[in-house]
């Protein structure tokens, strides 16, 4: 089986962005490649550095969510990045051939440090860690010698540079050892916050997987809708509602999306009525998710397990990869 990598910033709890738009492709992927899945805390410790003391239960969140999605120990290998150090040592090789320039014209990074430098925080300074953010990341995925890795679309200007990266190695150590990985993108739609924009735990505008069903009824309660839309009985315009009805799409199967449709064209159907039912929808899709994300919490010595058994078998393929990087290079 092919072997694929991808990772997620240990940035706490996660919400239907990170369900929908990655852990569910994750899930579909376990059964067609061997996977490897991490919690990529030293990419979170690029901008989280001054603020250390979620750093493990953050990771064990991640880890939780991902178990209550359906990421399955027995399919996929599930480990935390700085369990590896072999991948830190690949990153003092990869840096060294890696030129100064690909990493400056990273346009991700240029975004992070934009959000950066617009914080009033002691750490606005775009750090020597963060500029190696992308060099890190190619680490992850060469370590373990990947031909793909499935990621969103924003993660794809990092995935050229890893290929930039692994042909500079393999034209300057003339050897073919290192796969040229593919981005592996799904093509399931984006959903957007509870306020119309990209969904984000930084925006305050999210659901997270871990919501109460009050608290996820809520919020979709706070949902924008269409917006000259002011009387129950106005007419309503589906494809101008900013919110509600882009998570009918996601959410509801064809029949009650076509009827949401006709009754709020019709002014049949008031917008509370509406994301009233629309919660209802979204607690039922997530509510096994939930059962299942309460039994890890109540275990978590089981999830420690899994991460300790699932690095260890990790550290095992990192160390014939590093072995062999050695050798190539020529290291002592
Ligand atoms: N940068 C990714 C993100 O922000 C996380 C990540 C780190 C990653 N290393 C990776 C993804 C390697 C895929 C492969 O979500």
């Amino acid at each position: 089986m092919e072997r694929i990598v991808s990772g997620m910033r240990s940035t706490g709890r996660l919400h239907l962005g990170h369900y929908l738009g990655v852990i569910q492709n994750w899930v579909e992927l376990q059964n067609k490649y061997d996977c490897y899945y991490f919690v990529a805390d030293w990419h979170a410790l690029t901008t989280k550095y001054d603020n250390t003391k979620n750093l493990r239960q953050d990771v064990l969140d991640v880890v939780i969510d991902w178990l209550a999605c359906g990421i399955d120990p027995e399919k996929s290998t599930i480990y935390v990045q700085s369990l590896i150090p072999e991948i830190a040592e690949l990153n003092i090789y990869l840096s060294m051939i890696t030129p100064q320039n690909w990493v400056e014209r990273d346009p991700t990074l240029k975004d992070m440090a934009k959000i950066l430098r617009n914080k009033e925080s002691a750490n606005s300074q775009i750090s020597y860690g963060l500029i190696g953010y992308p060099v890190l990341m190619s680490s992850d995925i060469m370590m373990l010698n990947a031909t793909a890795v499935p990621v969103g679309v924003d993660q794809v200007a990092h995935i050229e540079i890893t290929r930039d990266i692994v042909r500079r190695f393999n034209n300057l150590y003339k050897t073919d050892f290192f796969n040229e990985p593919r981005p592996l993108l799904n093509n399931c739609s984006l959903i957007c916050g509870l306020d119309g924009n990209k969904m984000s735990k930084s925006y305050d505008n999210d659901i997270k997987i871990s919501d109460t069903e009050e608290i996820t009824a809520k919020k979709i309660m706070s949902a924008i809708t269409d917006r000259s839309r002011i009387r129950r009985d106005d007419l309503g315009h589906p494809d101008q509602c900013e919110v509600a009805f882009k998570y009918w799409k996601i959410f509801g199967d064809e029949n009650s999306v076509d009827n949401v449709r006709y009754e709020c064209e019709k002014g049949l159907r008031g917008c509370a009525d509406c994301k009233r039912q629309l919660g209802v929808l979204v607690n039922d899709r997530l509510k096994s998710i939930r059962e299942k994300r309460k039994y890890y919490e109540a275990h978590s010595d089981e999830v420690h397990s899994i991460i300790a058994k699932g690095s260890e078998k990790t550290r095992i393929e990192a160390k014939k990869v590093l072995d062999n990087v050695r050798n190539i290079i020529g290291m002592y």
